[in-house]
């Protein structure tokens, strides 16, 4: 009797274990968003096993990926340039002006993700569809196999590739509508390459805006008062994020440690905790209860080895006022139920600060990724619903 009661319990326990999520009342379909929660804990439970055993880190994954179809209204290719794949969608209908342009950069925490994932191939033919845009979709080469800065370096050479006038012509693009957008790790590097674009002496066509949705933006603070309350939301936990980070300089876990007790930048970097300082940077109503403390000082060892998240190029939160200044208008996404929420809010007050013009949406209902919720393949309704709104931002705008 025990034995069948025990053949019982152990399934009972693990559903229940890897189901359980405290994801808050305000977020919609709670069944179906347990489910993939559940989805995404397993393969992240296996993830370890699987590269030990040579796949790469998320092979599960690998389903999303769909073929570049093109149809009656659009041309899909998948093309390789400095050996980064980069799927490119064009406009059938003949045009007789130049189109606008959305160079876009995809998320999964520089360790996974692609612009052949089904949501990301979708989101481009929507916007062709809506903005009768030419959409570039760019890949980069992923950790653990590649880090810091061959992420930043792979987007930036493409983006060089493109922003020439020759290759833009070919493509049909007018020159002043040219938008860079990208999610999660690629909001990151959305920031980063625009702070890089204005001053590049080389790089004669700027961009027109760029858009941050639920960006990745700084690696100093990871206390902030979003880590705390959503530390074990659905998607993205701050412990997954602290490994995210870390391995974006290393696969060494001192990193990791240090990060996740917030005690990894060194005495002599303090000066920069100025332009991570929530206590100034964020609203009012984002504060709430939450007491600031600077963060613990870490050992001077470890940022000389790993020096990446010191750097602006990685962190863009880190760069000064006069780098700021000059950025187009932008536009950022944040999630209330997100641990990367702050990171946007507080590059917005940096922004606002030195007179970009920033236009910032919330969800108040959404969590991390809530854009590629969006997409047929998961059908949640408020993913659409923030697609739809981003859409038409864009065609106003851009
Ligand atoms: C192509 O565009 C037309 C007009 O907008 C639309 O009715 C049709 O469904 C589109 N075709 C595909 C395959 O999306
Ligand atoms: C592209 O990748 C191949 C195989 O990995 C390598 O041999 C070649 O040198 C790479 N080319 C460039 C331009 O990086
Ligand atoms: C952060 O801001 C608060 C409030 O303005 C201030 O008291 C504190 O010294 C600042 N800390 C750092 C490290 O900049």
């Amino acid at each position: 009797m025990w034995k069948k009661s025990l053949c019982l319990l152990i399934p009972c326990v693990l559903i229940a274990y890897y189901c359980y999520a405290p994801i808050p009342h305000e977020i919609e379909q709670h069944w179906e968003l347990m489910m993939i929660w559940s989805f995404m804990r397993i393969q992240m439970h296996i993830a370890p096993l699987l590269e030990m055993l040579g796949f790469g880190p998320f092979p599960l994954l690998e389903i999303l990926v769909v073929p570049p179809i093109s149809d009656e209204n659009v041309t899909v290719t998948d093309n390789l340039f400095n050996n980064v794949s980069v799927r490119v969608f064009v406009p059938k209908q003949k045009s007789s002006t130049p189109r606008r342009a959305v160079f876009y950069i995809h998320g999964g925490g520089w360790v996974t993700g692609s612009a052949a994932w089904g949501p990301y191939d979708e989101l481009g033919r929507w916007m062709v569809e809506r903005l009768d845009a030419v959409v570039v979709s760019t890949d980069y080469r992923l950790l653990p196999k590649y880090h810091f800065p061959t992420q930043f370096e792979d987007v930036y050479d493409v983006l060089r590739w493109f922003l020439r006038k020759k290759v833009l012509a070919e493509y049909g693009v007018d020159p002043t509508r040219i938008c860079i957008a990208g999610d999660s790790a690629g909001g990151n590097l959305v920031a980063a390459v625009n702070q890089k674009l204005l001053n590049d002496p080389e790089i004669k066509i700027k961009v027109k805006i760029q858009s941050l949705i639920y960006p990745v933006l700084q690696a100093l603070d990871m206390d902030l008062p979003s880590y705390r309350e959503n530390s074990h939301m659905v998607i993205v936990k701050k412990q997954q994020m602290a490994e995210f980070w870390s391995r974006y300089f290393t696969s060494d876990k001192a990193l990791l440690e240090a990060m996740v007790a917030n005690q990894h930048t060194p005495v002599e970097s303090s000066h920069l905790f100025k332009f991570v300082n929530w206590s100034t940077l964020l609203p009012e109503r984002f504060k709430k209860g939450h007491v600031y403390t600077t963060p613990i000082h870490g050992p001077s060892e470890l940022a000389k080895k790993y020096p990446g998240f010191l750097d602006v190029q990685a962190s863009p939160l880190l760069a000064d006022d006069s780098t700021l200044r000059r950025l187009p208008l932008t536009h950022i996404l944040t999630c209330q139920y997100d641990v990367l929420r702050d990171d946007g809010l507080m590059y917005l007050s940096r922004l606002r600060a030195a007179d970009v013009r920033v236009v910032h949406e919330h969800v108040e209902d959404g969590f991390h990724g809530i854009l590629s919720f969006g997409s047929s393949l998961l059908n949640f309704r408020a993913g659409k619903r923030e697609v739809n709104k981003y859409l038409k931002w864009l065609k106003e705008n851009l």
